[in-house]
């Protein structure tokens, strides 16, 4: 387990100007939650909002074009984003790879895009109920992973994997508890194998999908899972908030 829990709230395609009284009550509580790193990605459209009005909270984005400039019309680069204020970009998100046809080249390329412009990565991978199904999971997902860590120019604490299985996310539906500790101990094995013992100690392993607060410290205190990519649970403080107290096995959470 990393030293402290990282919490990261992906706002998805979700999120208004009235939404930034949302952003500062989660800062404002993370002020006082030392014992957790909590994180908000918003819209691209809202980035550099959530930028001004927070303080202690890190801010990302979703996604970012893989290329530096250029005719490349309704894209935004790394360099945009971090120009905006973000300090990270989650990458490889399955509802990217869906809708977006976003393959595991692609998200190499965008890591590298990524790596230039000095942001941090929280790198998503996650496969179907399909592949589970078929027994085929563990494959699967180190098979993603093992694509993208190639082009990841800093490990330790600039990467963050997601473990988010495609059929938990938005579902209500989590991976049993032996199934996400199962993934993330081989998870934490690739990563040791790739950066070498203290560096792939260090990169912090996030489970995604369905996670809120009356689940969120069954997952949270398993081995290996250093924090949680949340999304529909992270569009109000309050449960986002309950989620981040769950980490740290707070009674009033
Ligand atoms: P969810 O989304 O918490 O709404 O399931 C998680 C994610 O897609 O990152």
């Amino acid at each position: 387990m990393a030293d402290r829990p990282y919490i990261v709230g992906n706002w998805k395609m979700n999120g208004m100007r009235a939404m930034l009284p949302e952003a500062r009550a989660i800062d404002r509580a993370a002020q006082r939650l030392m014992k957790v790193e909590v994180a908000l990605a918003p819209p691209f459209t809202l980035i550099h909002a959530v930028h001004r009005e927070v303080e202690q909270i890190g801010v990302g984005a979703q996604d970012c074009h893989a290329g530096r400039d250029g005719a490349h019309t309704g894209d935004v680069s790394a360099a945009m984003i971090a120009d905006a204020g973000a300090k990270f970009v989650i990458l490889g998100h399955s509802e990217r790879r869906a809708a977006h046809r976003e393959d595991n080249d692609m998200v190499a390329a965008k890591i590298a895009a990524a790596n230039a412009a000095g942001l941090d990565i929280i790198l998503c991978c996650g496969e179907s109920l399909e592949t589970r199904d078929e027994g085929r999971a563990e494959d699967f997902v180190l098979g993603q992973l093992r694509h993208a860590l190639a082009h990841v120019d800093a490990a330790g604490e600039r990467l963050t994997v997601a473990y988010e299985p495609v059929w938990a996310i938005g579902t209500g539906r989590t991976a049993a508890p032996r199934d996400i500790a199962a993934m993330h101990a081989a998870i934490r094995t690739l990563l040791v194998e790739s950066f070498g013992a203290e560096e792939g100690a260090q990169v912090r392993i996030l489970y995604g999908g369905s996670v809120k607060p009356e689940n969120a410290r069954e997952i949270l205190a398993l081995e290996n899972v250093d924090g949680a990519l949340v999304g529909g649970a992270s569009l109000s403080a309050e449960s986002f908030l309950g989620i981040a107290h769950a980490a740290i096995g707070d009674e009033d959470a």
